[in-house]
């Protein structure tokens, strides 16, 4: 069973969708088999930058808002990439007909069953059941896909921004994330938090990392050391659909960083897990790894 990762954050324009498409890049190359879900149906960026503008092709190509708004399953919609290990299951934005998906709206009317509807498409899956790991890339917001994402994933990974740091919004996802856990989903774990883009004024960045480390300090959430600078490169990787890996050296800005970002994820999932199996006791066994 794959490693479901939720990329969550209240804020829009923090480096969800790069970090997911950066992280999910990195344990592909690594060997890896890793699935993105792009479940931001009303931007679709992930699917932009993996496969491209999937909705603006001809032929009518299904995605996960398909899925959802008229049946069948993931395994119909999950398609490989130019990367090996990597695949996605891409949002569409648009229906055959050029309407908005409004994903939302339609969880929303189904109330109970739209919370789920992702975990259980997912539970159903095939194709992400022999995966090693399942990245979700979240909506900017903290409304019902998000929490679906919460409710479907075993970990959630929080990407800040140091340039305009918002303590609340990081606050009031935390809680949201503890919530679901603590409510509906006890096998969700809280990965951490980790800085996706580094502000290069020293005084601004020192201030922000202190704030981070208070706010772990606090919380008890990881607070990831590897920290991601800013770099006008990420800017025109959407669009060629490559990763800071295709296009600069390991030593580059950013290349460096990502690499040590996904060696540190690996290791608090590690620790993570060898945590719970002593208390699995109490909680039962986790999915099979
Ligand atoms: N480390 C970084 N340095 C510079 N620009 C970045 C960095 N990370 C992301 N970006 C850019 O910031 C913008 C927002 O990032 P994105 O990942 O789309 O955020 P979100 O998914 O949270 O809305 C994009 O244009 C992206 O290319
Ligand atoms: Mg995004």
């Amino acid at each position: 069973m794959p490693r479901i990762i939720s990329v969550t954050g209240q804020k829009g324009g923090i480096g969800k969708t790069t970090s997911t498409v950066h992280i999910a890049s990195r344990l592909a190359d690594l060997g890896f088999k890793t699935c993105i879900i792009d479940f931001d149906t009303t931007q679709s960026n992930a699917t932009r930058s993996v496969i491209g503008p999937i909705w603006e092709q001809s032929e009518k190509v299904r995605g996960i808002c398909d899925i959802m708004a008229n049946g069948g399953g993931l395994d119909d919609v999950f398609y490989s990439t130019d990367r090996e290990n990597l695949f996605i299951i891409p949002s569409e934005k648009r229906d055959h007909r050029g309407a908005n998906y409004n994903i939302e709206a339609l969880l929303n009317q189904l109330g109970l069953e739209g919370f789920n509807l992702l975990k259980d498409l997912i539970a159903e899956s095939v194709e992400l059941s022999s995966c090693h790991f399942v990245l979700i890339d979240n909506a900017p917001s903290l409304g019902i896909t998000t929490v679906s994402s919460l409710l479907a994933a075993d970990y959630f990974i929080i990407p800040v921004q140091t340039s305009d740091l918002s303590m609340e919004s990081i606050g009031d996802t935390i809680t949201a994330g503890l919530k679901v856990k603590r409510m509906q989903n006890p096998y969700l774990e809280p990965l951490g938090f980790f800085v996706a883009s580094m502000d290069k004024r020293p005084k601004m960045a020192k201030k922000a990392i202190i704030e981070l480390g208070e706010l772990s300090t606090k919380t008890g959430i990881h607070f990831f050391e590897t920290m991601i600078p800013i770099s006008s490169k990420f800017g025109f990787l959407p669009r060629d659909k490559k990763t800071i890996f295709d296009t600069t050296k390991k030593s580059e800005r950013g290349h460096r960083e990502y690499l040590s970002l996904v060696d540190e994820i690996l290791e608090q999932i590690k620790e993570i897990e060898m945590s719970e199996t002593k208390s699995d006791q109490v909680k039962g066994p986790r999915k099979e790894a």
